[in-house]
């Protein structure tokens, strides 16, 4: 890694209590583009506080978040879409009733006059697929009958169509069997290529030692260990998670 490079994306010193629990204590990070960043630990350990701090649903009581090396207040989560950071919550927050086009401009539909411009939305949510492989019929589909995987690919698909070069995904693929899983792996792998900053908070370790270029453990809200893929095991990361190894 080059040293002097400005990461896409840092945190340094990052802090957030909910009344007396300190769900983030004095939290640092750092996402390169073209890399992806795994976020693990335990239950509770905050990797959802810190995906919904930098993408502006929590404010942080102290510390800094960078973004290429300008420091940015996000008072809301568009602030943070604005500055580029798109988030894939574990929830997906799609709209079951909704069909695939609709799901993907949710609240920025394109209008022709007084109506909706389906056409263009149809056509714009298919171009944006292909390119991103995503395998679905229709974009007339009702999301609702789409699988777990498809559903989990549309959402990721729609939080990078609004223009995000750093992707946050919290637990892409905890709902999904196998194949599904290889495949949002496939989709995961393809951000990095197009150079995005992709950080994934996962429980699973093999998605995890496949697919990240650096692990970064939380445990009890505080940074346990960052370490390269390459230079690490199983083992010693199951240990930072635990507390049986210490950073
Ligand atoms: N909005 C909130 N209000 C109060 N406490 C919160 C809130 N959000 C998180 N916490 C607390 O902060 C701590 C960290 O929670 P967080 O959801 O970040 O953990 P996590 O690592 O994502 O866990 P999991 O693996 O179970 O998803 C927990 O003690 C949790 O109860
Ligand atoms: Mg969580």
């Amino acid at each position: 890694m080059d040293e002097v490079a400005v990461p896409a994306l840092h945190l340094r010193g990052v802090t957030k209590t909910f009344g007396h629990v300190t769900a983030l204590d004095d939290v640092s990070l750092t996402a390169e583009a073209g890399q992806i960043l795994a976020v693990v630990g335990d239950n509770g350990a905050g990797k959802s506080s810190l995906i919904r701090t930098i993408s502006g649903v929590y404010r942080p009581d102290a510390g800094e978040i960078l973004v290429d090396g300008v420091t940015k207040t996000f008072q809301k989560p568009s602030d943070a879409r604005a500055a580029g950071i798109a988030t894939v919550f574990q929830d997906l927050a799609l709209v079951e009733v909704l069909d695939v086009a609709t799901n993907m401009f949710l609240g920025q539909v394109p209008r022709r006059g007084p109506f909706a411009d389906r056409k263009r939305m149809e056509r714009e949510a298919r171009t944006f697929l292909d390119d991103l492989k995503v395998t679905v019929g229709s974009v007339r589909s009702e999301v609702g009958m789409l699988s777990g995987g498809q559903r989990q690919m549309i959402a990721i698909a729609r939080a990078i169509r609004t223009g995000g070069n750093i992707v946050l995904l919290d637990e892409p693929t905890a709902a999904l069997g196998v194949r599904e899983t290889a495949q949002a792996a496939e989709m995961i792998e393809g951000l990095k290529s197009r150079g995005n900053a992709v950080i994934i908070v996962s429980h699973d370790m093999s998605l995890v030692f496949d697919l990240a270029d650096r692990i970064q453990v939380m445990r009890l809200g505080r940074v346990a260990g960052v370490r390269d893929k390459a230079a690490t095991t199983r083992d010693e990361i199951i240990g930072l998670i635990t507390g049986s190894i210490s950073a």
